[in-house]
C-alpha cells in the first residue's frame, strides 16, 4: 500500500526548510520520480500550516490522486494563548482534525490516520466510533498509531483495526528493537513505520559509531546516511522508514540503499557502537 521508504513532511515548512510552493512541487514530484509516492504529514507540521503548503502544490500539480498515498495525525494539541499543550481523542476532535487536513492538503481521503502519541485520556470506544465515521463517510481508509507501547497498542487494537505503529527507530536509538514494539507489529503481519530514521547521527557525535559507520560507508562504497537506512532495513520486520531531507540530491540516493547488504556481524558493530557495549 505505501511505497517502500515514506517521505516526511516535518521539515517541508516553517519548522525546517520553509519550502515556496514551486520548491514543494518539485520536491513531490522527484518523490515520486524515485517511486516514493507516500507522504507522511500531521496536522501541527509547521504550526499547522505544511498540509496547506503541501496542499496547495498538490492541487496546482493535477496529480492522478491514486497515484500517491497521504498519511496523516491527529492529538497533539498545541500550546497557544489560550491553552496549553496537550492530547485531544474526543469524537468532535479526530473528526474535525482529519476534515481540517483535507481541506489543507486538497483531497478528499487520507490513506492513512495515526493518533499521534498515546494520552493517559484515551477512550478506545471513543476512537473506534470516530475511526468508524470517518471510514463510512469514505475520509480515511486506514488507521494506525505512532509512539504507542505495546500494551497501548493491544488496547486500542481490541476496539479497532490498526494498521501499523509508527515509532522513533535509528542506530542512534535502537530501543525499539529490544522493547517489543517491533516484535508485537511483525506478529500480526503489518509493517512498522520509522521516524528519524537518521537519528542524531549528524548533530551529536558519536566517535566510535561515525568510525564504524564511515568505514561501512567505504566498503560499500556509499554514503553515510545509506548506511544509517540499511542497518534499519535489514530488521525483518519490513520496516517502511520515513525519511525527513528535503535535500533533492539526498533523495535521489536513497533507492541505494536497498540494495546494500549489511552482514550480521557490521549490523551488531553499528548497535556496539550505538548503545557504548557489546550485546550480552
Ligand atoms: N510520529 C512521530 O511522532 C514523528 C516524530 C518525528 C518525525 N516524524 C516523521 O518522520 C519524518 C522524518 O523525521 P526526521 O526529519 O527526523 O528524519 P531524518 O531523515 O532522520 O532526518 C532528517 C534531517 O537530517 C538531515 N540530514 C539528512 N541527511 C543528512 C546528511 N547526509 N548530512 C547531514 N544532515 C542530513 C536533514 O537535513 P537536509 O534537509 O538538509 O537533508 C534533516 O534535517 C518527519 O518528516 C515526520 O514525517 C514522526
Amino acid at each position: 500500500m505505501f511505497s517502500r521508504l515514506i517521505i516526511g513532511c516535518m521539515r517541508w515548512g516553517i519548522w525546517g526548510s520553509n519550502l515556496n510552493k514551486n520548491q514543494t512541487s518539485q520536491l513531490i514530484e522527484t518523490c515520486i520520480e524515485e517511486g516514493f509516492t507516500s507522504f507522511d504529514h500531521a496536522d501541527i507540521y509547521g504550526d499547522y500550516t505544511t498540509e496547506a503548503l503541501f496542499g496547495s502544490a498538490l492541487e496546482d500539480m493535477k496529480l492522478d490522486r491514486t497515484q500517491i498515498q497521504l498519511i496523516s495525525k491527529c492529538g497533539i494539541v498545541l500550546k497557544n494563548e489560550t491553552n496549553i499543550k496537550h492530547y485531544n481523542y474526543d469524537f468532535d476532535y479526530i473528526v474535525k482534525s482529519v476534515e481540517q487536513s483535507l481541506k489543507n492538503l486538497h483531497t478528499d481521503y487520507l490513506d492513512m490516520l495515526l493518533l499521534h502519541r498515546p494520552s493517559p485520556l484515551l477512550n478506545p470506544e471513543v476512537v473506534a466510533e470516530a475511526f468508524q465515521k470517518l471510514k463510512n463517510d469514505g475520509k480515511v481508509k486506514s488507521f494506525g498509531v505512532s509512539n504507542f507501547s505495546t500494551t497501548q497498542f493491544e488496547l486500542l487494537n481490541q476496539f479497532v483495526n490498526l494498521e501499523t505503529n509508527q515509532i522513533e527507530i535509528s542506530a542512534t536509538e535502537p530501543k525499539a528493537f529490544f522493547d517489543g514494539t517491533l516484535d508485537q507489529v511483525m506478529s500480526k503481519n503489518l509493517s512498522p513505520q520509522a521516524w528519524s530514521v537518521l537519528g542524531n547521527y549528524f548533530s551529536n557525535e558519536n566517535k566510535n559509531l561515525t568510525e564504524i559507520v564511515k568505514s561501512l560507508a567505504e566498503k560499500h562504497n556509499v554514503e553515510e546516511d545509506l548506511i544509517l537506512l540499511s542497518f534499519i532495513l535489514k530488521h525483518p520486520s519490513k520496516i517502511l522508514p520515513i525519511v525527513g531531507t528535503t535535500n533533492i540530491k539526498r533523495i535521489k540516493n536513497y533507492n541505494k540503499a536497498f540494495d546494500i547488504k549489511l552482514n550480521t556481524e557490521d549490523w551488531f558493530k553499528i548497535l556496539e557502537a550505538s548503545r557504548g557495549k557489546e550485546v550480552e
